[in-house]
Parts: structure tokens; sequence; C-alpha cells
């Protein structure tokens, strides 16, 4: 048997061989709910994030060792809004260098938290961080040069939420943990004994780290919520290191609001989406029509591409059910109109950058998995443009409030491509404009065996000392190299 053969499960764990054990939570393990920090009401002294060694329950019973912000894994959701600047002190209590980005925030680059921004262990980074863009889900990860992966893995990454005057008002479930969740989704490994493992080996770096086992928001899944009857508002994360997940309803389409950075301009009703990691969607599920309603992930989601035929085939599970009580929630209806957002206007650019993203240039991947054994570093394995990160060399210089171009291409694979300190819009994949749920503001976008073009600007700076980044997402990708630095002036 292939060691990704997938075997459904119910309430135990089923072994593999020579890989790890599937494990499936039996039915009825409520959702947990990652406890927020709510700053929208105003900010009281510094805000404390203190990233620390823990152990945790995933649900099979046994302590994983993990990394935890302020938790035993993950982080609080802070919410935070338009207007506020965020006075952080990140704590590292890890035993080991990291640092924390933020991940969609558009932010000067001296807080994005990039691997030039190291805390190391025993200290703590004190960024201010100003909010100025629109109502948006965003998060926050380890970006540690070299260790991405892996603290990433472990947990050191959280959602950020940002609301504006508009969204406060909006009509809109915003209920937290009532009728508004926010779903973070990742695939895990865990060995016989429960325990959460990651190991490298030439196959992680080639594919990135492909887990067997759904966890959302740190529990293995599946989980059931009980709600009100009305609207229901899910904000959900792709944390997976390299999984592409294929999100659908078990009755009835997706009705998408938002995407990474912000509303669309009206709701888009998908049959599926397609979530890269580091993307983020916000859906809606209506509980008046149904008793019942789950979310499925299928964890082989890119329609047969490359991960699916590598893999096997679909493996359609469920991540959520929602079952409805006989109170009433939300008795709103979905919005015809949710944001302004007038089509991209590539005409504005003045600027074309092509960026080539390569698998292999030549490096004996097994031996560094071998080498490493814990972590990817050295990032000499992939590269861009024929060149592997390299945290002293700047790779583009872009002028602040210019609006360019970027072509990302590809030979081989599917890659989820993000860009720092923006937002942008997605012009064409492969010649064709993107999904409709993907045709608002976003920091992520898929390069899949071809050519992606996107439309974008940088409204603030990134001297060379702290620049942004640019890189593929799957994390395992990101600390072999494929990664660019660039400065905004
Ligand atoms: Cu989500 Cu450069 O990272
Ligand atoms: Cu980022
Ligand atoms: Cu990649």
């Amino acid at each position: 048997m292939d060691r990704r053969t997938f075997l459904a499960t119910t309430g135990a764990g089923v072994l593999i061989p020579s890989h790890g054990v599937l494990w499936a939570q039996g039915a009825g393990a409520p959702l947990r709910i990652l406890p927020m920090t709510d700053l929208v009401g105003g900010i009281d002294g510094r805000i404390g994030l203190s990233l620390n060694p823990a152990t945790h329950d995933f649900g099979t019973g046994a302590a994983s060792k993990t990394l935890g912000i302020n938790h035993s894994y993950l982080g609080p959701v802070i919410r935070a809004k338009q207007g506020q600047t965020l006075p952080f002190d990140v704590a590292n209590n890890i035993g080991d260098i990291s640092t924390i980005h933020w991940h969609g925030l558009h932010i000067p680059g001296d807080v994005d938290g990039g691997p030039h921004q190291e805390i190391e262990h025993g200290s703590v980074w004190s960024p201010d961080v100003p909010i100025v863009q629109h109502a948006s889900m965003n998060w926050f990860h380890s970006h540690t040069h070299g260790k991405t992966a892996r603290q990433t893995y472990n947990g050191l990454a959280g959602v950020l939420l940002v609301e504006d005057d508009a969204s406060l008002d909006a009509d809109l479930p915003k209920t937290y943990g009532v009728d508004d969740f926010v779903l973070v989704l990742q695939d895990k490994t865990f060995d016989s004994a429960g325990q959460m493992s990651y190991d490298l080996s030439e196959d992680v770096f080639e594919d990135g780290f492909q887990g067997d086992t759904m966890v959302i928001n740190g529990a293995i899944a599946p989980a059931t919520q009980m709600v009100p009857t009305g609207l229901i508002r899910l904000r959900i994360l792709n944390a997976c290191n390299a999984r592409f997940l294929e999100l659908s309803m078990a009755t009835g389409p997706l009705t998408v609001i938002g995407s990474d950075g912000g509303f669309l301009a009206s709701p888009i009703e998908a049959e599926s989406i397609l979530m890269s990691p580091g993307e983020r969607y916000e859906v809606l599920v209506d509980m008046r029509a149904v008793a019942r309603n789950d979310l499925n992930v299928n964890l082989n989601g890119n329609g047969g591409g490359f991960f699916a035929n590598l893999f096997g085939g679909n493996q359609l599970m469920t991540a959520l059910t929602l079952t409805r009580t006989n109170k009433t929630g939300f008795d709103g209806s979905v919005p015809t109109e949710l944001a302004n957002l007038a089509p991209p206007q590539p005409s504005d650019a003045t600027v074309t950058r092509s960026f080539q993203l390569k698998m292999d240039v030549g490096a004996d991947l097994a031996a560094l998995a071998l080498a490493w054994d814990n972590f990817c570093g050295g990032a000499g394995a992939m590269a861009i443009n024929g060149q592997p990160m390299n945290m002293d060399r700047i790779d583009e210089t872009v002028r602040k409030g210019d609006t360019e171009i970027w072509r990302i291409a590809v030979d081989e694979q599917l890659h989820p491509f993000h860009i720092h300190g923006c937002s942008f819009r997605i012009l064409s994949q492969n010649g064709a404009t993107p999904p409709s749920y993907a045709q608002g503001w976003k920091d992520m976008v898929h390069v899949d065996e071809g050519w992606s073009e996107v439309l974008v600007k940088f409204d603030y700076e990134a001297p060379k000392d702290t620049p942004y980044m640019y890189h593929c997402h799957i994390l395992e990708h990101e600390d072999c190299g494929m990664m660019g630095q660039f400065t905004v002036t």
C-alpha cells in the first residue's frame, strides 16, 4: 500500500504502514472556539504575545509537543479596527530564534516581521503595527529563515481580524462563537502514540508536507457546532504547510463574501472553492433552509491536478457539521452588495516584473533532509529567477505608489505565491480570468504549471535592512529558497 493511501475511519486511529496513523474524531466533538483578544472597543496597554513551548492534545488522547502563542497551540484571534495602532510585545521563549510576520497587513517593512526581524530566545520584539486597511481576515505566523515550516506546523500562527466602520455596521452575522466563526484548517500527521510528527524527506521538500489528518482550530476533525436558525458566517484560513484544500457544503453552494484582503463586490455562489496554504475566504451558510449542513474538505482538492494524481484521487471528508437549534439567530438575508470594488485596470501599470519559480537547482534534497533533520535551513535548494533566497541580496527595488504587473511562472506543480505589504488583484491564470470568488483583494495567487499575473501597488516603505518578501507559501519550498526580497522606497 502506498504510504499516502487514505483510509476512512471514525473514532480511532488506523495504522498506515511505514507512515503514520490516520485519526478521526468520533462524531459530536464540539468545535474548538479559538480564544479572542478583542481590541475593537479599545486598547489597554501593550498587547503581549508570548511564543512558548507547550503540550497540546489534538484529540488523540496524547500530549503532543507543540509551540503556542499565549496558548498551547496557535495564538488568539486578535480583532482590531481600522485606524488603530497595535502595540505588540512579542516575547520569544521557544528556545530558538523566531519571528512573527503579519500576513496580509498593509504595513511598512520595519514592522512586517519578516526574516530580518529575528527575535532571539529570551527577548521581546515591540512593533507598533498601524491598521490602515479595510476589513479583512489576516493572520500571523513564524517567518524564521529556514525554520518557517516547522515552527508554523508546531503552532506559531494565529488569526488577525480587521474590522472597519462599514464591516461593524454591515448587516451580517457578527457574534463570535455564536453565528460568526473562525476556522483554521491544517493537515497533520500523528504517530501511533497519537503524537504530532513532522519528518523531512526528499518528498516533503518536493511536495511540501502532506499530513493525512485534518485538524480544525487545533482539534482533529470533524467538529460539530450547534447554531441558531439564521445566517452563519465562517471565516476560514488554510494554515496548512502545503496542502490545497477544496471546500464545499454538503447541501447547496458556498456563498463567498470575502477573500484575503476584504469583502468581494457582491456575494458569489460557488459549488466549491480551492484554497491554497495562506489563503482566507469568508462564507455565509443559511441555516434557515436546512436543519444540518456540513463543511466538507477535499484534501486533494485541486481538481484532478498534480496532488490528486500523485496522492490517489479525492479525499473528501467532513470538517465541520453545523446543527440548527430552534433559537432564532441572525435573521437578515444575504446582502446583495458588499464593497465598492472596481475591476482592476492593467493599463495603469508602468512596470512589469517576471518571476520564475524553480524547484530544482541541482541540490540533493534527500541528503539535505537527512542533514538538517528537523528544519529546512540553508535555503539553497530552490530558487526564483535562478537565485535561491539570500538574506544579503535585494532582488527587486520597487517605487512606492507605482502600479505594477507581476508575472509569476512555474514549470511544474501548483505553487501558491504570496507578496508582502499589499493586497493585489489577479489579472490572469494561464490566460484565463480567475474564478469569481478570487477576483477581489488577494495576497495569494495560484500558479499552476504555467503562469499567473497580478496587478499590485505598494503604499508603504520597506528599506533594505527590513525588505518585504515574495515567496511560494508551500512553507518547505519557502524554506528551501523559493523566496526573494524587495525594497519599496
Ligand atoms: Cu504568510 Cu511571507 O508569509
Ligand atoms: Cu505575508
Ligand atoms: Cu512552491
